[in-house]
């Protein structure tokens, strides 16, 4: 089964992933879609400082919107920072710096941001990673599960109230094809079980990202969740962990432009927040969340089970943690007045 999704997704992704299946596809985009203006509503964006997350930044940034770049590393962080305020003119563009893999921070975080700001319309869990040797985060967690799953678990669950006290929000997942090769796992979220695989846990893990995309279309109905696809594109994040893919792809990868342009689409326009909520995107157009004949779907029960232990881990890795100030340098506090709607905790 495995070598039949291999080959299925391969064949598909030559066709759809690169720049020529972007450019084909962006022969049906509406441009009027985002001729919008985007000033007054805040979006945040982690791993910012790079790649898709930064095409996106900057495509916001230019829209007028307030934009939160939530990065590990300050300096790339400020440096990225720098770029989009020169070039799309927008002063409104804030870094906060937290590692998604220190699992144990990212609750506190969230906490501070709900707690500081007035509002947030969109969340964009962007950052993501590919370790393909097996490390474990200081809570003893797998690198790529603390990072791409939990993480932006925590991240979001902290998130949700201050989104659903928001005037249309949105939280968008930028998850990846490769997830179509693999079936939800809930039994082994720390890849103990045989060989060590970074591109199958990574794959594991984008599944999971897009499995709770419809749990939490179905919690949260005052929120509209998405996940995407962003195609193949030339990136750090793949010249990084996928140096053979990237040789062999060339100019075949889209650039990290064409990769955002979902994201900002989701983001952005009004006919994004018409689709239905917990829906998985390529190229503007909602698409299966699986092949055909993969046998890849997952019932609500093992939904479920999968989400009650991100909920076990959460709560064990916060406990865990010493209180610490967050990495919060430069953004304003917004003091809570009358006219602002309460924020539930
Ligand atoms: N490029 C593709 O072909 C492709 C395909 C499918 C899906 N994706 C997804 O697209 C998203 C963006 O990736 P990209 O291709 O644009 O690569 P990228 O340029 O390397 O961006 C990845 C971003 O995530 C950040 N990040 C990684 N680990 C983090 C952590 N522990 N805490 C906070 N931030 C962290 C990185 O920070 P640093 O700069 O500090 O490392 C960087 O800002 C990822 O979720 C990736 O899985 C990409």
């Amino acid at each position: 089964m495995s070598l039949y999704r291999n080959v299925i997704w391969f064949l598909k992704g030559i066709h759809e992933y690169t720049r020529n299946g972007f450019e084909a596809a962006s022969k049906n985009f509406e441009a009027r879609d985002l001729d919008i203006s985007v000033v007054g509503r805040s979006f945040m964006i982690t791993g910012a400082n790079s790649g898709i997350g930064k095409e996106t930044a900057m495509a916001v940034a230019k829209k007028g919107g307030t934009v939160h770049m939530v990065c590990r590393n300050r300096e790339r962080a400020e440096e990225a920072r720098a770029d989009i305020v020169r070039e799309s003119g927008n002063t409104e563009v804030y870094v906060h710096v937290l590692d998604l893999s220190e699992t144990g921070k990212v609750g506190e975080f969230a906490e501070a941001f709900r707690s500081q700001q007035r509002s947030l319309n969109v969340l964009i869990n962007n950052a993501g990673c590919m370790v393909n040797k097996r490390d474990v985060n200081a809570m003893g967690l797998e690198m790529n599960f603390a990072t791409n799953t939990l993480g932006m678990y925590i991240l979001t669950e902290g998130l949700v109230p201050l989104l659903q006290n928001s005037r249309d929000p949105r939280v968008i997942t930028v998850s990846s094809g490769g997830m179509l090769v693999q079936k939800l796992r809930a039994d082994d979220l720390q890849s103990e079980q045989g060989g060590f695989d970074g591109t199958m846990v990574y794959a594991q893990n984008k599944r999971q990202q897009v499995e709770l995309t419809g749990h939490w279309a179905k919690l949260h109905p005052a929120i509209h969740f998405s996940a995407m696809h962003p195609g193949w594109a030339d990136t750090p994040a793949v010249s990084t962990s996928m140096p053979q893919f990237r040789q062999m792809m060339g100019d075949r990868l889209r650039s990290a432009e064409q990769g955002a342009d979902t994201v900002v689409w989701l983001a952005l326009s009004r006919v994004a927040s018409k689709t239905a909520s917990g829906t998985f995107f390529q190229d503007r157009e909602a698409v299966p969340a699986h092949l055909p004949l993969a046998w890849t779907g997952s019932s609500a029960e093992e939904v479920q089970r999968f989400v009650d232990q991100l909920e076990t881990l959460a709560r064990a890795t916060s406990s865990q943690t010493p209180h610490q100030e967050t990495g919060d340098a430069t953004c304003p506090r917004q003091t809570m007045t009358a006219a602002t709607p309460a924020v539930q905790s």
